[in-house]
């Protein structure tokens, strides 16, 4: 695992379409993993004008209950800040669903697999939607919030209330089986990154797992 610390939010996302750019341009058909959050928006914005028209996508996560045109739904997040501004094809583009989640994991394999997954990482550790726990969980499954994830999603609804308790999440073991990964965390991420340096994996924090990752690039700002 290859931490990279940086100064600013700026320069994480710079860096972190860099890798994307580079991808894309040595894999035209790339199979990407794509995360949503406050996080990887400025990483989005640097995509702008790449060339999409092969490449495939699987988000990692979907709240459960909400529709697509659901203004805190992660698809209407995707189309908002990359989707509707690069010439992706809409087949191409795809989300785990509440019914049946676990044929994801099959459609990932018939896509060849993720050639490169970004991640976010959450205040407690969770990537994707994959909550400490006592045990790593493998596949595409519905899963139940933290309450301190759902405290920290409320920031983009009217009333905590109204955020979504499940959602539908690739698994670690979905998310351990993609060929290279690029994590970014901005300055409220410091204290699980300073976590993650400790050389302790533990399903409590569930980042941790990444050790074990063949070719994983944190980019962090500190
Ligand atoms: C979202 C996802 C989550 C977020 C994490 C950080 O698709 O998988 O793990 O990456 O909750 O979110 P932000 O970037 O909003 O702090």
């Amino acid at each position: 695992m290859k931490i990279i610390k940086v100064k600013s939010y700026e320069e994480m996302s710079a860096l972190a379409a860099k890798l994307i750019v580079e991808q894309i341009k040595e894999k035209p058909n790339s199979v990407l993993g794509l995360a949503t959050g406050s996080t990887p928006i400025g990483t989005y914005e640097r995509l702008v004008g790449l060339d999409f028209s092969r490449v495939k996508t699987f988000n990692l996560d979907e709240y459960c209950g909400l529709k697509r045109g659901h203004s805190q739904s992660y698809y209407y997040f995707m189309m908002e800040n990359l989707f509707s501004h690069i010439n992706i094809k809409k087949n191409n583009i795809n989300f785990p669903t509440e019914k049946n989640p676990e044929k994801y994991d099959d459609k990932i394999t018939r896509a060849g697999g993720i050639d490169l997954q970004l991640l976010g990482v959450g205040s407690n550790g969770h990537i994707g939607f994959n909550e400490p726990d006592d045990v790593f969980h493998n596949l595409t499954r519905i899963v139940k919030l933290a309450d301190s994830t759902v405290k920290d999603n409320a920031r983009f609804f009217d009333n905590i209330k109204d955020v979504p308790k499940t959602a539908i999440s690739m698994g670690i073991g979905t998310i351990m089986a993609t060929r290279k990964i690029v994590l970014v965390a901005d300055k409220n991420k410091a204290h699980i990154i300073k976590e993650l340096e400790k050389p302790v994996v533990s399903p409590q924090l569930p980042c941790s797992i990444l050790h074990y990752h063949p070719d994983c690039t944190i980019i962090c700002v500190m």
